[in-house]
């Protein structure tokens, strides 16, 4: 079966992503895998402070919980099967090739939740561009992903 991979991190611009891969996923009558990556905060790992700063299950539990809300805020009807959720922790962009490495799609936001403002690109989106070997789609925010980092703006 084909399979189309999708990174997520709880963005209002993954989410967007995400409903594009599922679509996708309904019209191919392929596989979805929604893949969440983490990484201990560089600050965690120096003794010390280790235990104090960052808990990984904490983290594990909070990653978990980003797939599933993501998840849930979606219409999964008519897929071919359940989407797999995968945790890993790692850096996002090679983590994300690795997974699609074998898979007929590769699917993220232009933007995610960190970033400058006015970048096209963040840089997770922006090293899977240039290190594909597979198929990558880049999903750019719509209205409604502007309106979730501007919440003063007004359409008419
Ligand atoms: N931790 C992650 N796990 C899975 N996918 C991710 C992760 N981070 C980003 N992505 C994917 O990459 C897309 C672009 O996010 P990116 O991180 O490049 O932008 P940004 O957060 O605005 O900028 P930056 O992180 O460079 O400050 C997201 O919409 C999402 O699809
Ligand atoms: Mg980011």
């Amino acid at each position: 079966m084909e399979k189309i991979v999708v990174g997520i991190d709880g963005s209002e611009t993954a989410q967007q992503a995400l409903e594009w891969a599922v679509a996708e996923a309904r019209l191919r009558g392929a596989g979805l895998v929604v893949v969440h990556t983490w990484q201990q905060p560089t600050a965690a790992l120096m003794a010390p402070y280790a235990p104090v700063l960052e808990d990984p299950a904490a983290i594990e539990e909070l990653a978990r919980r980003t797939l599933t809300d993501s998840l849930a805020a979606v219409d999964l009807t008519g897929l071919a099967s359940e989407p797999e959720q995968w945790i890993v922790q790692g850096p996002a962009a090679p983590t994300l090739l690795g997974v699609a490495r074998n898979g007929s799609l590769l699917v993220v936001g232009s933007r995610g939740r960190g970033g400058f403002a006015g970048l096209v690109l963040g840089s997770v989106s922006r090293q899977v561009a240039h290190e594909a070997t597979v198929p990558v789609v880049i999903i750019p925010p719509t209205a409604r992903a502007m309106d979730a980092t501007d919440t003063d703006q007004e359409d008419g």
